[in-house]
C-alpha cells in the first residue's frame, strides 16, 4: 500500500520508521517530514500546507493511507475532507477530535460516561466573577487549563490563591490567546504519570504497550513542563490489574461513547492516566501518538504496523497486524537545546549519530535540518536517542551511552530518564 505520513517530528520519525519495516507498505511519503524521517519517506511534492494540495498528491500517487501525526491538521478537519474525497485516514474527524483540541469539552464528556478524571469546573470569560469566587472555594494545589490546543503549555499549577488569580487573570486576558479564553479548573490529581495508546476503528481498539513520559524539564521532576524529556516502555506502573482498570473504566467506555454520540473515535486514542494506589484516572485525552512516547513505543512493536493503522481506517482492526510476544525495552532520552521549553538557540551542527547507528541504538529527529550537507539543530527538542533491549535497565544503558557519542553546542539532556523504574 502506499502512504501519505503528515508531521515532521520525532513521532513522526517514530512512525515512518515502522511504516516502513511493515511488510505491507509500499510507496512511504511524508509531508513536510524532517532530515530523519526523509531517509526512508521522502518528501512529498506538496507545494503548501493545504488540504487541497494534498489531496491532490494523494489523487495522483495513489494514496491508500494517510496517517496524520498531529493534532493541529486533526483538530482542523483534515479526516474529514480526505474522507469525503475517498481517501482512507489514520486519525479521527474534527468532532471526535475534540476530545484533545478542547479540555472542556472532553471533561464533560468524561462526566457522562463516569470515566475517572479529576473534580472540575469549567468558566468562560464572561463568567470571570464566578470563576474568582470558585476559587476562594478551592483546595490548593489546583490545576488551571486553557480549554483549546496550547502546544502542550497551556496547564498551571496554582500553589496558593494569589497565583491562581494571576493564571486565571492572564489566561483571560489572552495568555494563550483565544486558546485560553475558556479554561478548566481541576483538582490536582496525585500519583504517578503513565500513558496508554489505543489503536481504535470506531467501534473497537487494541492497545500498544504501555510508556511513560517525563514531562519537566529538568531531572527530579523540577523545572517547567515541557513537550517530554524522554520516555520508556512499558510502564512497570502500570500493572495488569491497573491495565483492567483502563480497558474497563477508561478505553472501553470512551470508545463506545463517542460511537453512541455520534463521533466515532478512529485514530491513536492517547489516555494520559494518574496512577494512585493501582487506580487510573485521566489527566488528558490526546487524539494522535504521544511525542516521545511514541519513539519507544514503536520501537519495541512488532508485527505489521501498517496494514493495522489501514484495518483501523478501514473500520476493522486487524488483530494479526500485531504480535503480543514483544518482551524488549525501549528507552527514548531527549536531547533538547538549552533553554527549552523557554527561549534557545538553534542552528548547530550536530555529529555523532552514524557512530550511535552502528550500536543499534535508534536515532530519531525532532527538530533538525539540513543545511549544504550538514545536519543542524533547528528545534527545542532535537534528537530523541533510543536504546531497545531485553530489560528497561540495559536500555537505558544503551540510550545513554549513545547520547555521550552525540554532540552540538548547547545540548541539553536530562539524566534521570527511566530512573525511577529500576
Ligand atoms: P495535560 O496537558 O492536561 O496532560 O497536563 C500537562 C501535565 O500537567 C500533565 O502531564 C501532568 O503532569 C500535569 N497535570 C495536569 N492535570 C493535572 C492534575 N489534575 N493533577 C496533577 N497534575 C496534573
Ligand atoms: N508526551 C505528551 C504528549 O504527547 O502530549
Amino acid at each position: 500500500m502506499n502512504i501519505l505520513l503528515i508531521g515532521g517530528g520525532g513521532r513522526e520519525h517514530a512512525i515512518a520508521r515502522a511504516l516502513r519495516l511493515s511488510p505491507s507498505s509500499d510507496n512511504l511519503y511524508s509531508y513536510p517530514g524532517n532530515p530523519g524521517i526523509w531517509q526512508f519517506a521522502p518528501k512529498a511534492e506538496i507545494q503548501k500546507f493545504d488540504f487541497n494540495f494534498i489531496i491532490d498528491f494523494c489523487k495522483s500517487n495513489n494514496i491508500n493511507l494517510v496517517v496524520v501525526g498531529p493534532e493541529k491538521p486533526l483538530a482542523d478537519g483534515i479526516t474529514d475532507i480526505l474522507i469525503e474525497n475517498g481517501i482512507k485516514v489514520f486519525g479521527p474527524s474534527k468532532q471526535a477530535a475534540r476530545l484533545e483540541s478542547s479540555k472542556g469539552f472532553a471533561k464533560d464528556f468524561m462526566a457522562r460516561h463516569n470515566i475517572p478524571t479529576a473534580k472540575y469546573k469549567i468558566f468562560s470569560e464572561e463568567d470571570k466573577k464566578t470563576a474568582d469566587e470558585y476559587l476562594n472555594t478551592c483546595k490548593f494545589p489546583l490545576v488551571l487549563k486553557a480549554d483549546g490546543l496550547a502546544a502542550g503549555k497551556g496547564v498551571i499549577i496554582a500553589q496558593e490563591i494569589q497565583s491562581a488569580q494571576q493564571t486565571l487573570d492572564s489566561m483571560f486576558d489572552g495568555l494563550f490567546s483565544d486558546a485560553g479564553k475558556t479554561v478548566v479548573i481541576e483538582e490536582f490529581l496525585l500519583g504517578v504519570e503513565a500513558s496508554i495508546l489505543a489503536i481504535c476503528d470506531g467501534k473497537d481498539y487494541i492497545t500498544l504497550p504501555s510508556s511513560q513520559d517525563h514531562k519537566r524539564a529538568m531531572d527530579d521532576d523540577l523545572g517547567k513542563n515541557t513537550g517530554g524529556m524522554g520516555a520508556y516502555s512499558p510502564a512497570p506502573i502500570v500493572t495488569e490489574s491497573v491495565m483492567n482498570k483502563v480497558h474497563e473504566k477508561i478505553l472501553r467506555p470512551a470508545i463506545e461513547g463517542m460511537r453512541a454520540e455520534g463521533f466515532p473515535f478512529t485514530g491513536c486514542l492517547y489516555a494520559g492516566l494518574m496512577i494512585h494506589d493501582e487506580e487510573p484516572k485521566v489527566v488528558e485525552f490526546n487524539v494522535r501518538f504521544g511525542d516521545p512516547e511514541t519513539q519507544s513505543v514503536l520501537s519495541i512493536f512488532e508485527g505489521d504496523f501498517a496494514k493495522l493503522l489501514y484495518s483501523a481506517a478501514c473500520g476493522k482492526i486487524d488483530t494479526s497486524a500485531i504480535k503480543n510476544s514483544s518482551n524488549k525495552h525501549a528507552c527514548c532520552v531527549i536531547l533538547a537545546s538549552e533553554g527549552y521549553p523557554d527561549e534557545y538557540e538553534k542552528g548547530f551542527e550536530i555529529t555523532g549519530i552514524e557512530e550511535v547507528e552502528k550500536t543499534g541504538a535508534i536515532v530519531y529527529h525532532s527538530g533538525t535540518r539540513l543545511n549544504e550537507g550538514k545536519l543542524l539543530s533547528d528545534g527545542g527538542r532535537v534528537l530523541g536517542v533510543t536504546g531497545v533491549s531485553t530489560t528497561l535497565k540495559t536500555a537505558l544503558e544503551q540510550a545513554y551511552n549513545a547520547v555521550r557519542k552525540i554532540n552540538f553546542s548547547n545540548m541539553y539532556f536530562r539524566k534521570d530518564i527511566g530512573k525511577k523504574a529500576l
